[in-house]
């Protein structure tokens, strides 16, 4: 049995990108490992957020964990702010994080770039903070989208450099990312991933969507104009994209589908590649909705927090031992 960490922010109504890439396989994952899942509004609030929006966003991206499959018999599901051994043992690997390894992080880069006003948690979050999420829990594996490969290498040399300086303590831990969908790209620009906080409203595709909604974005999705439907992500990037986008949401592969749709028009495999977008986003979203009209969420998350503290605080206490935190208690 291994253990799993992955987290995502509530900075807004999670996508379809989110989804391929990260949670549909935290699903799986549960039935035979220790799984921890995180909601880390700590790392959220590193660009500005609105403070009852993300409240709401925190508690949809609970029930949306939920909808689409976690158990939290199986699985530990809690919010990042709720167990406080995260922001102490990422002030700790702060301290062993050089600035110039931070600031080669392309995320920051991106996030920060025109920016005039960049807090400093943006550059600090990934990794420190999200290596103390991954480290308390002595994870083995660690399921994301492959955007998080470089923030990943990162927290495995910051678990290294601590072991080989302090203690052995750490599990270095290693990154899953599925072979179909782990970068969902932008229906309107596909050459940059699918995010939440994009502005343009038809370049994402969100959990929350109608299928009336879903159907219209899809069939506005930029393509190209040679009607051929083939995987050539130089060349044909949003055809591509919806190839894996169909593909990640029927179980297909990508040449069955090729194949499939060979002499057919882009109308056609459009509108099939909405449809099963919609088969697979409707379960969750009913099924969403009526967790948020329950009361049954509070009480998971209590319950997710408790469990989290309790296995945190142990990881926490050996890292602060290690370099020297605190007092050694005399026993009376
Ligand atoms: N487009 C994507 N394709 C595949 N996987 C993706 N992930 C994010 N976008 C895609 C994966 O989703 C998980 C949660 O990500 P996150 O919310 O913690 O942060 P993010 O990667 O910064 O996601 P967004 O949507 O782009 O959020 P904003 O706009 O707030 O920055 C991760 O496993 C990620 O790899």
């Amino acid at each position: 049995m291994k253990t799993i960490f992955s987290g995502i922010q509530p900075s807004g109504t999670l996508t379809l990108g989110n989804y391929l890439g990260a949670m549909k396989h935290f699903v799986d994952l549960q039935e035979e490992n220790n799984c921890y899942f995180c909601i880390v509004d700590e790392h959220a609030i590193t660009v500005p957020q609105e403070r009852l929006k993300l409240r709401e966003n925190i508690k949809s991206l609970a029930a949306l964990y939920i909808a689409s499959g976690i158990d939290p018999k199986k699985s530990i599901l809690f919010i990042q702010s709720e167990v406080p051994a995260h922001t102490q043992l990422g002030w700790i690997l702060q301290s062993i994080s050089y600035i110039g390894e931070l600031e080669r992080m392309t995320q920051f880069k991106d996030k920060s770039n025109g920016k005039e006003a960049v807090s400093s948690a943006l550059l600090t979050y990934p990794p420190p903070l999200m290596a103390a999420d991954i480290l308390l829990y002595k994870t083995d594996i660690v399921p994301v989208g492959d955007d998080q490969k470089q923030h990943l290498e990162l927290t495995r040399d910051l678990a290294q450099r601590f072991n080989n300086r302090y203690n052995d303590i750490f599990t270095i831990p290693e990154i899953r990312v599925p072979k179909v969908g782990a970068r969902i790209m932008s229906l309107q620009e596909p050459t940059k991933k699918m995010s939440k906080s994009d502005e343009n409203l038809k370049a994402s595709i969100l959990m929350l969507d109608t299928d009336k909604q879903i159907e219209k974005k899809i069939k506005s999705a930029v393509t190209d104009s040679d009607g051929i439907v083939k995987f050539d992500k130089t060349n044909k990037p949003g055809i591509s994209n919806l190839l894996t986008i169909h593909a990640s949401c029927t179980g297909e592969s990508v040449e069955d589908l090729e194949r499939k749709y060979d002499g057919k028009g882009y109308g056609e495999f459009k509108q099939e590649t909405a449809n099963a977008v919609m088969a697979t986003l409707r379960p969750i979203r009913e099924k969403y909705e009526e967790l948020m009209a329950s009361d049954e969420l509070d009480r998971l998350l209590d319950e997710g927090a408790e469990k989290a503290n309790f296995v945190a605080n142990k990881m926490l206490a050996k890292a602060k031992k290690a370099i020297g935190l605190g007092r050694v208690k005399k026993k009376r």
